[in-house]
């Protein structure tokens, strides 16, 4: 069964015990589908265009605030009417926001197989309806692939200038969100919204 969508619109269960039904699609599922693959799809444009003009005017340290403060900023701003959005990793540099929860690690880990069976990151992506305590959920997930410049702040100890490495080793003393190369998954946007509520 194919678990890793690419262009299709396909929507799986996932139930408790991990097995994976297809079920049928309606119509506001897919719905839900299209709208958070346009909104991951703007959120990477926008935060890539502000962190490569900032990192082409500035010093390195002056671009920390796109993906400490405009991120988080922006994740917010997306989470209004039911949806909530966020940037999770499996190595992650904010233990406070970062961290994946059940599904989003499993899925994060699928990635990761992708990666390293040498298929293109760039348009993975995995959505599902989870049954979860408190009711159904429509859940996606969007790989975020480390570029070039993301290395500077994310990279192995001799891509990073020292600045940065100081304020980063001041600010998150518990830091994994380094030793990446290009094309691995530094993480995802996860995008969810209740669909119905357990009785
Ligand atoms: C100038 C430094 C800098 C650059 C360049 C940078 N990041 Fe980050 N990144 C950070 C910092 C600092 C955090 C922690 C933000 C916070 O406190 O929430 C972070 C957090 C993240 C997170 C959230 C998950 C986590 O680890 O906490 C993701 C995802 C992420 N970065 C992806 C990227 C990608 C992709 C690129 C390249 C397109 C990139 N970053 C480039 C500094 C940087």
């Amino acid at each position: 069964m194919p678990k890793f969508m690419t262009k299709s619109l396909l929507i799986l269960i996932s139930s408790a015990s991990s097995t994976w039904v297809f079920a049928d699609s309606p119509k506001e599922q897919i719905h839900y589908l299209e709208q958070s693959r346009a909104t991951a799809h703007e959120f990477m444009q926008s935060l890539g265009r502000k962190l490569k003009s900032l990192l082409e005017t500035a010093d390195t340290e002056n671009a920390i605030i796109v993906c400490k403060q405009i991120a988080p900023a922006m994740a917010a701003d997306y989470s209004k009417d039911g949806w909530i959005v966020k940037r999770v990793s499996l190595k992650s540099r904010n233990k406070s926001m970062g961290v994946p929860d059940t599904w989003e690690r499993r899925e994060l880990e699928g990635f990761d197989r992708h990666h390293l069976s040498g298929e293109p990151t760039d348009e993975l992506e995995m959505s599902a309806i989870v049954d979860e305590a408190d009711g159904l959920w429509f859940r996606y997930l969007k790989a975020i692939p480390t570029q070039p410049m993301c290395l500077q702040c994310h990279g192995k100890a001799e891509d990073m200038p020292d600045g940065v490495k100081a304020i980063l080793a001041h600010e998150y003393p518990n830091d994994d969100a380094i030793n990446y190369s290009v094309g691995e998954i530094r993480g995802a946007i996860s995008i969810k919204r209740q669909i119905s509520a357990h009785e």
